[in-house]
């Protein structure tokens, strides 16, 4: 399956809540701070699949988000979000759904510089911030990383897109992604997950976490179980909207190994809600606690970028 495909929206500019118009100066967002949450992986990790659809990419399985839209409702949509979204065809409802149902093009584009840079998860304690569907935590994951832990805004993405990739791909475990480079692969037929024996040992490595970034930073440093920080922090498409850039640039302070890195993809502008990388590097720049170096640019399409961000005392 092609990566367009996977990234349904090749539209040049989010698609923010329809009564947001984008040629309108983009406006304050209600800072809202969603309490975090962990979810656990339940004792019998099938449930989670069940009612999925699959489908494919970079031999990386993910739940059908189409299915997803017209079977998520009641309990299960608790937040409201897969209604709203679809309702009022919004990729972004600021406060309320910040995009973690679709799969976001940087997430490709990340992927293609670990390849690339031959970025190293092994034994490594890494965060996908911001996850998604959680492809780039799966892909830290299948290269052997020691822990990894995934945190989205919203807890319904978590429980139906999140925990069911990260689920399939661990129980999936033969149909491995090397180098990044299938991209021809022919779209296998949509299918069901295999049913797994038991909980594969790639899931003991996993934790999730919904909420609002300061919340969950709060949660993982108050915790009463041990938590080392982390020594790769992915995150992608997560800085289109410059309100939430103190909560994240505090979060990345507060989580981040004294001598780790942050990978951060990015478009270089979001055009409707004022974001981009070259304001975001501003915002970092004067805050004086980290250094960033942009690693990569993406002149293909929308121009976007890979960034890598450490500590300016980090060895
Ligand atoms: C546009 S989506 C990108 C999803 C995924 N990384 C990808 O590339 O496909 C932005 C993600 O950032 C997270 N996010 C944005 N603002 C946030 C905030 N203030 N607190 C916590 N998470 C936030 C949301 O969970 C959302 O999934």
């Amino acid at each position: 399956k092609s990566r367009k495909t996977a990234d349904p929206t090749a539209d040049p500019s989010l698609r923010l809540d329809a009564d947001k118009h984008q040629d309108e100066a983009p406006s304050k967002t209600k800072l809202c701070v969603k309490a975090a949450k962990e979810h656990h992986i339940p004792q019998d990790p099938n449930k989670i699949l069940e009612n999925k659809v699959m489908e494919s990419v970079l031999e990386l399985s993910y739940v059908k988000v189409s299915v997803v839209e017209m079977t998520c409702s009641g309990d299960a949509d608790s937040e409201g979000i897969v209604s709203r979204s679809v309702s009022s065809h919004s990729d972004l409802i600021p406060g309320v759904y910040e995009g973690g149902l679709k799969i976001w093009e940087c997430t490709f584009d990340l992927m293609d510089y670990f390849s690339e840079a031959e970025i190293q998860f092994t034994n490594k304690t890494v965060l996908d911030l911001g996850c998604g569907a959680g492809l780039l935590g799966i892909v830290a994951l299948r290269g052997k990383a020691d822990r990894v832990h995934f945190q989205d805004y919203n807890s319904t993405v978590i429980d139906e897109i999140t925990l069911p990739n990260v689920v399939a791909n661990c129980i999936n475990k033969g149909r491995r992604m090397d180098s990044g480079k299938d991209r021809t692969a022919s779209k296998p037929p949509l299918k069901r997950p295999k049913i797994a024996e038991g909980s594969p040992d790639e899931l003991n490595k996993c934790r999730f976490f919904s909420g609002e970034w300061s919340q969950v930073s709060q949660l993982l440093l108050g915790s009463n179980k041990p938590f080392s920080k982390y020594d790769i922090i992915l995150t992608s498409e997560t800085i289109y909207n410059p309100d939430y850039y103190s909560a994240l640039h505090d979060t990345l302070a507060q989580l981040l190994d004294k001598n780790g890195h942050v990978y951060l993809a990015s478009k270089v502008h979001y055009f409707g809600v004022g974001g981009g990388i070259y304001l975001f590097e501003k915002f970092i720049e004067e805050k004086n606690v980290f250094r960033t170096s942009i690693v990569k640019r993406i002149d293909q399409g929308l121009q976007r970028c890979i960034m890598e961000i450490a500590f300016k005392d980090s060895s």
